[in-house]
């Protein structure tokens, strides 16, 4: 063995304690980390030839990169939709990795990630209150998780069209329809050779992000049965809207479409009493897609897929490994193996289980629903505010604004300088036409003392630009 590498078997619990003060400094200190990284330029490092060992490379890294790591994590973070990382998840991801399985086999051929992925997979069920006729599995993200039920949409179609997409490839282009879906479907559409433009966008209903239902009825009259994908949205990234899926689920008993619903974080106001109506009916989908990454607060990176149990075989003749007899007959042999993208992967499942046993159903409700009432402080703020104006509706948990009376220009400067000064991070948006700030709320941390140091921030940036600008 390569004696750093010996040595570094030798100092194992060393090593790790010190690692656990890297850690635990990060978790203390979070509050004060800055919301945003400062850039540097990038460096030519020289690949050692003989190694440094670990407790040096550490050593290396503190001085190096350890400052420049931002508080992603943190309490202020409310760019893109950026979720944290409770503290079981933490523990639950230090040990999958420390475990290192691969999880494959749900028979527990080997070892019992596969199983307990399964365990957890009904934990989620109950979580989000859909039923058992449910399957489901872990993916990187909900790009992977829209990718994976598509795919399996895909070959649905094709077998209703009598021939085998997964086999032959694409024979006749796939019907696609939607109201607003999020980048991830359309750039899962392009991965499956659908084609990212073959989709007929159904028109919104007027001032909502939200399909029209009607005239999603009218395209699927005109469409043979069995050769339609309808995406649905659970939560656009602007205004957070639903398409009414109580109303789909409806169209669900009269034509036979592929049914997916992108809840990467909509899907999470299924634990809330005053907002679950709006995922009502999205248990008659084919396919849903929820994010863990986002507001379960499970480290990067984790999201979950669910397909409806009538579509294994289906989902098997996509994902299968149809060449390898080393591992079995795909047919016969159910494994993660032969219904996923990856063969190889992480075991994703423990910081999920560590999460929702440590928490439970009230723990997770309760970020959830703090962080839906933060936005709405936040966006009550701005509504009484003179300087800063809504530009969407605040309807669950994302807060889209700007800046009164003030050029683009301007406005791209309020937020670099916003952003610089490091307290709070936010990422622009485009709502209608008008391009806007938003910031999202789905961190862990977060509490209202996070608002009012937004509130401050915000105003203390207003003056900075209008300095400049007189
Ligand atoms: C509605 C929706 N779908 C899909 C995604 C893609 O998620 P990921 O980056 O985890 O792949 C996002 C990310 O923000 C999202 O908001």
């Amino acid at each position: 063995m390569y004696k750093k590498l010996a040595s570094d078997k030798e100092n194992i619990a060393l090593l790790l304690n010190e690692v656990k003060q890297v850690a635990m400094q990060h978790f203390q200190e979070i509050e004060t980390v800055p919301a945003s990284a400062k850039p540097r330029e990038l460096k030519n490092y020289k690949l050692p030839k003989e190694g440094l060992g670990a407790e040096a490379v550490l050593a290396h890294f503190k001085t190096e990169y350890q400052q420049l790591m931002c508080g992603s994590s943190g309490p202020r973070y409310w760019g893109y939709v950026t979720g944290g990382a409770t503290p079981a998840s933490v523990m639950g991801d230090w040990l999958a990795t420390t475990f290192d399985q691969n999880t494959q086999s749900i028979k527990g051929r080997g070892d019992v990630s596969g199983i307990m992925e399964k365990e957890t997979i009904q934990l989620l069920l109950e979580f989000f209150n859909l039923p058992k006729t449910f399957y489901g599995g872990f993916v990187t993200g909900a790009t992977m998780s829209n990718f994976t039920c598509l795919g399996v949409a895909r070959q649905w179609v094709g077998k209703n069209q009598d021939y085998d997409v997964a086999l032959t490839g694409l024979q006749k282009p796939i019907q696609v329809a939607a109201g607003m879906p999020h980048s991830s479907v359309v750039k899962g559409l392009s991965m499956l050779g659908i084609g990212s433009t073959n989709i007929h966008k159904i028109p919104l209903l007027e001032g909502r992000e939200a399909i029209n239902v009607e005239k999603l009825e009218a395209f699927l009259k005109q469409n043979p049965t069995g050769d339609v994908i309808v995406l649905s949205s659970a939560g656009t990234v602007n205004s957070v809207d639903f398409d009414d899926l109580e109303a789909i689920s409806k169209l669900k008993e009269i034509y036979n479409f592929w049914w997916h619903i992108d809840a990467a974080f909509g899907g999470m106001v299924a634990c809330v009493e005053d907002k679950k109506q709006l995922i009502s009916g999205w248990k008659k989908a084919d396919s849903i897609t929820v994010d863990c990454h986002k507001w379960l607060n499970i480290p990067y990176d984790s999201a979950v897929f669910f397909v409806q149990e009538k579509h294994q075989k289906r989902q098997v003749e996509t994902y299968q490994n149809s060449n390898a007899p080393y591992l079995g007959n795909p047919m016969e042999n159910f494994t993660y193996l032969n219904f996923l993208p990856e063969n190889s992967r992480r075991f994703r499942a423990l910081p999920v289980w560590f999460s929702l046993m440590a928490y439970g159903k009230k723990g997770h409700q309760e970020i959830v629903t703090r962080n839906i009432d933060l936005a709405q402080q936040l966006a009550n703020y701005i509504e009484t505010s003179k300087d800063f104006q809504l530009v969407a509706p605040t309807r669950v948990n994302v807060v889209c604004f700007k800046v009164v009376g003030l050029s683009q220009e301007k406005q791209d400067l309020f937020l670099t300088t916003l952003n610089s000064r490091r307290k709070i991070f936010i990422t622009p948006s485009v709502y209608n036409g008008e391009a806007c700030f938003r910031a999202a709320f789905v961190n862990w941390q977060t509490t209202q003392k996070d608002i009012a140091i937004a509130i401050k921030e915000l105003e203390a940036t207003f003056q900075i630009i209008k300095e400049m600008k007189s």
